[in-house]
């Protein structure tokens, strides 16, 4: 157990699938499933099923890391090349987000077309005194974890096409890590809270990091846009094409 962390049982939470579970802010090798007696590090709220489980607990404060992925990967042929490749990350939630987008279908696909749509940004305590300074700031990048994306494909049909591409040609929130990464309108630091505009973030989104949005390192408008340049599907809302298959396995739910 994580020093400091504290065990909570979670009463009738088994056989729970993790998409009904909405809103844990960290968690430790959780699987698919949540089962009696878990150890969860961090704050956050759990709920689903019937349950709803507040938690608040062995905060950490030491970065991510990375680590091959088990130790079958150590002995495999491979050696070096193959660690590196199952290789691992860990990250560290460090807040929540909260948005008035309760699911995917009918988002707006960019913050370009989510005028208005304002929520918070929530910094766990231990982070807070990080928020210093970012009031004169216009914008920030806010980077989350998409926790209800469905797994990823290498191949997918974007919002803004009727044709597949690859996926890292799009913004597709189905990603191997499926890490999203979007431009909000900083409205207001309140203690540990940013209220915020411009959203195309679901509510309960794990936040990973905030930057702050830089004009002279951020924006390139004369750049090349690929296909996007092309004359484009005008959809600025989105619709359930990345959210129908059960979600990838990873570190958050
Ligand atoms: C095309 S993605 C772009 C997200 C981000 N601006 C980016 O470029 O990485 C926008 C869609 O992601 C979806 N989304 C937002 N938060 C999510 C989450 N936590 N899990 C799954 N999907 C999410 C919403 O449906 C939204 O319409």
């Amino acid at each position: 157990m994580a020093a400091g962390s504290t065990t909570i049982t979670v009463v009738a939470a088994n056989a729970v699938h993790r998409r009904d579970l909405v809103g844990l802010a960290h968690c430790t090798g959780f699987p698919a499933m949540v089962r009696p007696d878990r150890e969860l590090t961090g704050r956050g709220i759990l709920c689903g099923a019937g349950v709803r489980l507040e938690f608040e607990c062995g905060l950490q404060k030491e970065a991510g890391s990375c680590r091959p992925a088990s130790d079958t990967s150590r002995r495999s042929p491979g050696g070096e090349a193959s660690r590196r490749k199952h290789m691992t990350c860990e990250l560290r939630v460090i807040g929540t987000i909260r948005s008035p987008l309760i699911e995917p279908a009918g988002a707006p696909i960019q913050p370009v077309y989510a005028e208005g749509l304002v929520g918070t940004v929530e910094v766990f305590e231990p982070y807070a005194e990080g928020l210093a300074d970012l009031a004169g700031f216009e914008r920030i990048w806010v980077l989350y974890w998409c926790h209800l994306a469905s797994a990823p494909s290498m191949r997918v049909i974007p919002y803004r096409d009727n044709l597949e591409r690859g996926l890292f040609a799009t913004r597709a929130p189905a990603r191997p890590n499926p890490i999203g990464l979007s431009c909000v309108r900083l409205l207001a630091v309140e203690g540990r809270r940013l209220r915020v505009a411009d959203l195309d973030i679901l509510d309960h989104s794990p936040l990973l990091d905030i930057k702050p949005y830089v004009p002279e390192f951020d924006s390139f408008p004369e750049s090349r846009a690929g296909w996007l340049s092309r004359p484009a599907v005008q959809r600025k809302r989105a619709d359930d094409r990345f959210h129908d298959r059960p979600p990838p396995s990873g570190n958050c739910i």
